[in-house]
């Protein structure tokens, strides 16, 4: 459909989704896959100030240039690779129709929330 785009993502079990996201309601890549209840924390509520979201790039639809407060969130998570950016500081519109990710690892070990 006209505003919807398509994203491909690899979960932590290596299984490919096919998200389908809306680019008219102003929705970040965080939000889109809670929406499709995939394992994304999302703790901060889209601050970038926890890193629950850490995705990997896969494809070049997407810049891999952050803000500071992203890379700056990026440089005390666990797991960082150079095609790491956080879900929610991507916002889903036309531009990354076709974006291929990866979910990060949890941020901890035990994943109890405890950042
Ligand atoms: S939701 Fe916290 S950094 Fe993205």
């Amino acid at each position: 459909m006209e505003n919807e785009i398509n994203i491909e993502l690899i979960d932590r079990e290596g299984a490919l989704h096919n998200l389908i996201g809306p680019t008219d309601v102003n929705l970040n890549l965080m939000e889109l896959i809670k929406l499709h209840e995939l394992p994304v924390d999302g703790t901060c509520g889209g601050m970038a100030m926890c890193a629950s979201c850490q995705i990997y790039v896969l494809n070049d639809v997407v810049s891999l240039e952050k803000s500071e407060d992203e890379q700056a969130m990026l440089d005390e998570a666990w797991h960082v690779q150079d095609n790491s950016r956080l879900a929610c500081q991507i916002p889903i519109s036309k531009e990354i129709n076709g974006l291929k990710i990866e979910l990060a690892p949890f941020n901890d070990d035990n994943h109890d929330d405890d950042w």
